[in-house]
């Protein structure tokens, strides 16, 4: 919902978003059952510019939102977001993030998003540093912090983006900012305590979900994981 702060989710974290760029794309109804108990649904929009990767758009999100419960955690890795990401809120997105490379005019595109009842979010790569976007973050609910370039799954995850994450995370437990902490990319049960301990609150994970045998027995598996290494929450 426009202006609900994210404190209500936060009383959930660690949060669990598996990543259906890892499933099957034929059959994404049941990829998405498979993962029941997840958080939230990681929904990855690509558009071949913005990225060297092409995914899916509005309407598979559309035909998504009718088949799960699952709140959808929209990230788009597309040119021009301010013209295609509050269509995604419209639609019934709980979050719709885009990238702050992506645009000159981020606090107008997150305007736009909670104005059409999503939670908005902001991305960053993997280079970008985090300074000059700490300003803005106040009028974002998610921050996403890429922990790969953005465009594939199954790529190995960079621990120097956890600096950014430990930046943010020392605001949030300052009261200086309310965002809920993302990461995305390469994380498994490897990765997730170290992301974990740097402040994370909400983990994507792709492969790591959907190579599992039981997808939704690795979503708990890592919630578990990340529990225990996370001094912010306990
Ligand atoms: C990459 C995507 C990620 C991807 C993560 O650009 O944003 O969400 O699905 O996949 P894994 O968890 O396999 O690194
Ligand atoms: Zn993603």
């Amino acid at each position: 919902m426009a202006g609900q702060s994210p404190v209500a989710s936060l009383a959930q974290a660690p949060l669990i978003a598996p990543s259906i760029l890892a499933a099957d794309f034929a059959r994404l109804a049941d990829e998405t059952a498979a993962v029941h108990g997840a958080d939230w649904l990681h929904v990855d929009v690509m558009d071949n510019h913005f990225v060297p990767n092409l995914t899916l758009g509005l309407p598979v999100v559309e035909s998504l939102l009718k088949v799960t419960d699952i709140p959808m955690d929209c990230h788009l890795m597309i040119e021009d977001p301010a013209r295609w990401a509050p269509p995604y809120a419209e639609a019934g997105a709980y979050n719709v993030t885009f990238h702050a490379e992506a645009t000159d005019d981020p606090r107008a595109v997150a305007r736009d998003i909670r104005a059409a009842g999503a939670r908005a979010g902001l991305s960053v790569k993997p280079g970008t540093p985090i300074d000059p976007y700490l300003e803005i973050l106040r009028d974002f609910d998610t921050l996403l912090v890429m922990s790969v370039e953005p465009g594939f799954g199954g790529q190995k995850f960079m621990p120097e983006v956890l600096a950014k994450v430990a930046a943010v995370r020392a605001l949030v437990d300052a009261g200086e900012l309310t965002v809920v902490v993302e990461i995305d990319g390469g994380i498994n049960a490897d990765t997730i305590e170290a992301a974990a301990e740097a402040g994370v609150d909400c983990f994507v994970a792709g492969s790591a979900v959907y190579s599992a045998a039981d997808p939704a027995e690795a979503v708990a598996s890592l919630r578990r994981r990340a529990a225990a290494a996370s001094p912010h929450l306990s």
